[in-house]
This record gives C-alpha cells, sequence and structure tokens, in this order.
C-alpha cells in the first residue's frame, strides 16, 4: 500500500467487527510504528496494549466511575482550550454535525447524541484498545512527538487492513485509568485508541470530514 494511500483510507472508525488481531501484528505495528522520528531521539511515547479479559476489565472499570461521574472525573491536561476560537470551533462544530448528520441524530435529539458518544467507552466495538502515556516531564515538542508515532501507528494499521480511532474521550476518566491500568504518578495520560477491522456495514463508517483549504493553512513564498 502505498503512504498516500493509507493517508487517503485512514479514518477515524467508529464501529469495529468483534473479529481479534493476532498479537503479532499489533507487535509488529507498534515495533514499526517506533521508527517515527522525535526530538534527539527521545521517543517519549509510551502505550498500554489491552485486548481480551483486562480490555472488558478496563472498560467495565469506566462503565462505573460513569455511573458516579457522567460528565468524567478530570484529565491530566485540557483536552482543548477553553473558549476555543474561530476557525476552531466552526471546524469542531462541522465534525460533530457531520457525524450526527449522518446518523440521522437531530441537535435537540441530547440523549441520542449521548448515547452516540457514550460508545466511545466500549473503544466502537474494537478488539484491542491503546491507552497513550507521557512522562509528566516532557513539554510540546514531546507531546508533537507523540502525536507522530500515533500517526505512523494508524497509518501502518491500514497495511495491515486494519483501522483506528484516537479517543481523547478516555481522558475525563484518568484516575480510573491510572488505577486499572498502574500508570504512574509521573506519567500523564494522553489518549485511547482503538485498533480493529472496519465494520463496513455500519453508516457511521461513511464519514469523510471536510479539510481545509491549502490556502488556508500554508503560506509559500518564493516559488
Ligand atoms: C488525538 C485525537 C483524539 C480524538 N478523540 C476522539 C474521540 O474521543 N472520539 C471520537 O469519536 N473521535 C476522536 N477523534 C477523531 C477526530 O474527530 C477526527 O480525527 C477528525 O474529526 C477528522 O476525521 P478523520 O480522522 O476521520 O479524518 C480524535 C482524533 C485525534 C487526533
Amino acid at each position: 500500500m502505498k503512504v498516500s494511500e493509507a493517508l487517503a483510507s485512514r479514518i477515524t472508525t467508529r464501529a469495529f467487527l468483534k473479529k481479534p488481531v493476532p498479537e503479532e501484528t499489533v507487535r509488529a505495528i507498534l515495533e514499526q510504528a517506533s521508527r517515527a522520528p522525535s526530538g534527539g531521539n527521545l521517543q517519549p511515547w509510551n502505550a498500554h496494549v489491552l485486548t481480551g479479559e483486562p480490555l472488558a476489565n478496563l472498560i467495565a472499570a469506566v462503565a462505573e466511575t460513569r455511573q458516579t461521574h457522567p460528565a468524567g472525573e478530570g484529565s491530566d491536561y485540557d483536552i482543548y482550550p477553553p473558549n476555543l476560537k474561530e476557525p476552531y470551533r466552526t471546524r469542531r462544530y462541522r465534525c460533530g454535525e457531520m457525524l450526527y448528520g449522518i446518523l440521522g441524530i437531530p441537535r435537540e435529539d441530547k440523549t441520542a447524541r449521548l448515547a452516540q458518544f457514550a460508545k466511545n467507552y466500549d473503544l466502537f466495538g474494537a478488539p484491542v484498545g491503546l491507552f497513550f502515556t507521557i512522562d509528566r516531564e516532557m513539554r510540546q515538542g514531546q507531546w508533537a512527538d507523540l502525536g507522530m508515532f500515533m500517526q505512523s501507528l494508524m497509518l501502518l494499521a491500514r497495511e495491515y487492513r486494519l483501522h483506528t480511532c484516537p479517543q481523547e474521550a478516555w481522558a475525563v476518566f484518568t484516575p480510573t485509568l491510572r488505577r486499572v491500568l498502574d500508570i504512574p504518578d509521573g506519567h500523564m495520560f494522553f489518549c485511547g485508541m482503538g485498533l480493529g477491522y472496519m465494520d463496513e456495514t455500519d453508516k457511521v463508517n461513511e464519514l469523510r470530514t471536510e479539510r481545509a483549504s491549502l490556502a488556508e493553512i500554508a503560506r509559500f513564498n518564493g516559488f
């Protein structure tokens, strides 16, 4: 598969088949993704990789916490800046509207929207969950490195006919994740990720999000 094909076919997948992913495939993807670059070659990425019973236990623990803390217990970082400004605010809004539009869930139907959002905490059915942490002492540059590692992993997944779903939604349950995954205090929890085979029959996976034009994001000089 060409890199451009992997990039074009990677989408945030929100419905997976239960079909398991072989351990050697998951290991190969992580090992190859670790060729990602990092400033000073710090390789500041860490992942907890779960399937089967440990994953079911984590999902159950978060489900239990959600009973008492439906909106979350708190995260190690601000997922978005407070008062998200333009153009980011509109981009975020558009993505939500397109998602719920495809599912036929109107704006007023808060219950259905929340139910769809809650699927995050079942990894949208993915058989493998990755949970990324980073040493608390790391700075913005190293967080960017972690992102490059994750994108490498998501593109490699395509080569194995797998799909992914990066999920910051888990971050609001950091205390529960910390307890169940035994994340040390010196590490911050960044986000989760579902990995598995896409359920091609589910409408939710028809979503193709928009991108800003090159004119909006890049300035060319000297060409
Ligand atoms: C770090 C990160 C965290 C994300 N967290 C979530 C999440 O918790 N739940 C979700 O449904 N999508 C999540 N997304 C998916 C984004 O909404 C998605 O990447 C964006 O809308 C672009 O769509 P695409 O990935 O299909 O191209 C996340 C993406 C990234 C990169």
